[in-house]
C-alpha cells in the first residue's frame, strides 16, 4: 500500500519523502506546486494537484491503494497570514475539509498532520506543552488550529485516526546538500541571514529587540528539517500501531534569540553579517520553546541533530551550492 504525502514537493514535504523511500516505503506526492518544486522531489510520483480540486484529489485515491496520508500541503507563512486571511483559510481549512471528505469516501483512516507551534500563541509557560491553552496570535495559527479540531471531529464521526504534529522552527537541509529550504519570498530568519554572505543582501534586519527576552530579540526553537523527517515516521508506525490519535509537539526544548542565531551565522559562514533593528513584526510571540517529552516518551523520537551550529551547517552547505536556491519554475 501507498502513502500519500501532500505538499510533498515543499521544504519539509521532500525531506520527509527522501526519509520515507529510506525506509522503503512507496510514495505518492500531491503537490499544487505554488511553493513547491519539481527537484525536490528524487524521483518520486508526483501529481499537480490542489487538494480543494476534489474530483482530480479522488482519482488519485481511486487509482492507487492508499493506507496513511501525511499531510504538509497548506499556506505556512507568519507575516503573510496577517495580510492574506482569505487565502489562508482557503487553502488550509478548506483544504483539509477536501482531504479529509475524499479520505471518509475512500475509506483512508490514518492521517499524520504538519501542525505547528503559532497553535499556541503567545504561551503562558515555558517549555510550552501539548495541553496548554492554545491562543493563536496570527491567521497562519488559527487555520493550523482549526485542521486539527477540524481532525478530531472527523475521528469521532467517521474513525479516521490522526496524530498532529506541532513543529516549532523548522531549519536546516539535508545533510547530503541534495535537498534544502528555498522559499520565494523569503521569509524565514536562517535563509535570510545566509543570504549576506552569499552576496544577495548586504544586511539582516532584526524585528523588533525589545521583547522581554535576554536580549530583547525574539527566541525560537530550532529544529532540524531531518528530526522532523523521522517524527512523521514514527508517527505512521504509532498510527499503524494504536487506534488512537494525539498531539504531539517537536522542538529541542532550548531557545536561541535572533541575535544568537545570526552570531552562529557569523562563527559558521566566517562572514561579519551586518544586522539592523526593525519594528517588530506583527503576530509574532516573544519565544517560543517546546517540552518534546511527550513525543519521546509516546513515540520514541529524539532529535540527532539538535545543536544550531549544525543546523546552519547543513542551511549553509545547501545555500552555498544552491545560491538560487531550486532552479526550476517548472509545471508539470
Ligand atoms: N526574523 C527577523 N528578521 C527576519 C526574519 C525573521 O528578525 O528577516 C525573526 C522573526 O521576527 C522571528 C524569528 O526571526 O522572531 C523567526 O522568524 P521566522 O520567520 O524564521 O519563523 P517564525 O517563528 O515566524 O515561524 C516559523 C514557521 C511557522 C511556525 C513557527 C513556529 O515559519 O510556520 O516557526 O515557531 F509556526
Amino acid at each position: 500500500m501507498a502513502i500519500l504525502i501532500t505538499g510533498g514537493a515543499g521544504y519539509i514535504g521532500s525531506h520527509t519523502v527522501k526519509y520515507f523511500i529510506e525506509q522503503n516505503e512507496e510514495i505518492i506526492i500531491v503537490d499544487n506546486l505554488q511553493s513547491g518544486y519539481v527537484e525536490s522531489i528524487l524521483n518520486s510520483q508526483l501529481y499537480n494537484i490542489d487538494i480543494r480540486d476534489k474530483e482530480s484529489l479522488d482519482k488519485v485515491f481511486k487509482k492507487h491503494n492508499i493506507e496513511a496520508v501525511i499531510h504538509f500541503a497548506a499556506n505556512s507563512l507568519v507575516g503573510e497570514s496577517m495580510d492574506k486571511p482569505y487565502e489562508y483559510y482557503h487553502n488550509n481549512v478548506y483544504g483539509m475539509i477536501c482531504l479529509l471528505d475524499i479520505m471518509k469516501e475512500n475509506s483512508v483512516d490514518k492521517i499524520v498532520f504538519s501542525s505547528t507551534a503559532a497553535t499556541y500563541g503567545e504561551p503562558k509557560n515555558i517549555p510550552i506543552l501539548e495541553d496548554d491553552e492554545t491562543n493563536p496570535t496570527n491567521t497562519y495559527g488559527e487555520t493550523k488550529l482549526a485542521m486539527e479540531k477540524m481532525m478530531k471531529w472527523f475521528d469521532l464521526a467517521y474513525g479516521i485516526k490522526y496524530v498532529s504534529l506541532r513543529y516549532f522552527n523548522a531549519s536546516g537541509a539535508h545533510e547530503d546538500s541534495d535537498i534544502g529550504e528555498a522559499h520565494n519570498p523569503e521569509t524565514h530568519l536562517i535563509p535570510l541571514i545566509l543570504q549576506v554572505p552569499l552576496g544577495k543582501r548586504d544586511k539582516i534586519f532584526m524585528f523588533g529587540d525589545d521583547y522581554s527576552t535576554k536580549d530583547g530579540t525574539c527566541v525560537r526553537d530550532y529544529i532540524h528539517v531531518m528530526d522532523l523527517s523521522s517524527a512523521h515516521y514514527l508517527a505512521l508506525k504509532y498510527l499503524r500501531k494504536n487506534n488512537n490519535s494525539d498531539i504531539f509537539n517537536l522542538g529541542n526544548g532550548s531557545g536561541y534569540s535572533v541575535k544568537e542565531v545570526i552570531e552562529t551565522a557569523r562563527k559558521v559562514t566566517g562572514h561579519s553579517i551586518p544586522a539592523e533593528v526593525k519594528p517588530r513584526r506583527s503576530g509574532d510571540p516573544a519565544t517560543l520553546i517546546a517540552s518534546s517529552r511527550k513525543a519521546a516518551q509516546i513515540l520514541g523520537w529524539k532529535p540527532k541533530y539538535s545543536s544550531l551550529e549544525k543546523i546552519m551547517t547543513d542551511a549553509w552547505n545547501w545555500h552555498n551550492n544552491n545560491p538560487e536556491g531550486y532552479k526550476s519554475t517548472e509545471k508539470i
